[in-house]
């Protein structure tokens, strides 16, 4: 501890980076309160220039489902609220908002991703499919039916990221990628177990504890598409 008196310079210095520091936290809990886009006209003046987006909206293209959208969008946007808050692609759900639930799985590139985790701008150019564009024009995927007609949801609430899922988890077995349970990683195939199932279907939780009809369902659909 120093018993000398400060300088009144020094005192300029830490007020002017306590200015600073809550400056910029105010923004960055402005940022967080503000639209989602697609862009908003800035406001003129007065209270309502808070609403200005810190970091501009970009342009990008996203493939949906085979249908490319052209969207402005700030780059903080996840994938998440892109589909939902500007697709109006809903049947995507937003559980827990951090990668604990597996609601909002979607497919990118045939992979599955927590499109909480993952921003919008990230994926142009990709292939991306959500539950809407599972189904086969009118009619459902066999992953789809075989969940129907085994029961495997409740309130249906996980259900779209369910089935996403399910459909890489098919994709993964039927390539011989191994998991955490195949008993030999050297193999090239894979078995189409229960504990294989339930392994890779281990990211999307289901508050209404359908877990057993999951698992058949999966392994109805996908003895369906390996006959
Ligand atoms: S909403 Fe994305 S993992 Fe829960
Ligand atoms: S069916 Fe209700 S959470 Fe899974």
């Amino acid at each position: 501890m120093s018993d000398q008196p400060s300088h009144p310079a020094d005192d300029a210095d830490v007020d002017a980076s306590r200015r600073g520091f809550m400056q910029s936290a105010l923004l960055v809990a402005g940022a967080a309160q503000l639209p989602l886009s697609p862009v908003e006209a800035a406001p003129a003046s007065g209270a309502a220039a808070a609403a200005t987006p810190v970091v501009p909206p970009r342009p990008l293209t996203l493939n949906v489902n085979g249908t490319e959208h052209q969207l402005s969008l700030e780059p903080r946007v996840t994938l998440l609220d892109a589909l939902r808050e500007v697709l109006q692609l809903t049947g995507t759900k937003k559980g827990c908002d951090r990668g604990q639930c597996g609601a909002c799985t979607v497919l990118v590139d045939g992979r599955r991703v927590n499109a909480c985790l993952t921003l919008a701008i990230m994926h142009q150019g990709a292939k991306i499919t959500t539950i809407e564009g599972i189904a086969q024009g009118e009619n459902l995927a066999p992953i789809q039916a075989a969940f129907i007609e085994y029961d495997a949801f409740q309130c249906g609430y996980c259900t779209p990221g369910q089935i996403c899922s399910a459909v890489a988890c098919i994709a993964e077995m039927k390539a011989g990628t191994a998991s955490a349970v195949t008993p030999d990683v050297r193999q090239q195939t894979v078995a189409f177990t229960d504990p294989e199932i339930r392994e890779r279907m281990s990211g999307n939780l289901c508050r209404c504890g359908a877990y057993n009809n999951i698992v058949t369902a999966i392994q109805a659909a996908s003895a369906q598409t390996r006959a």
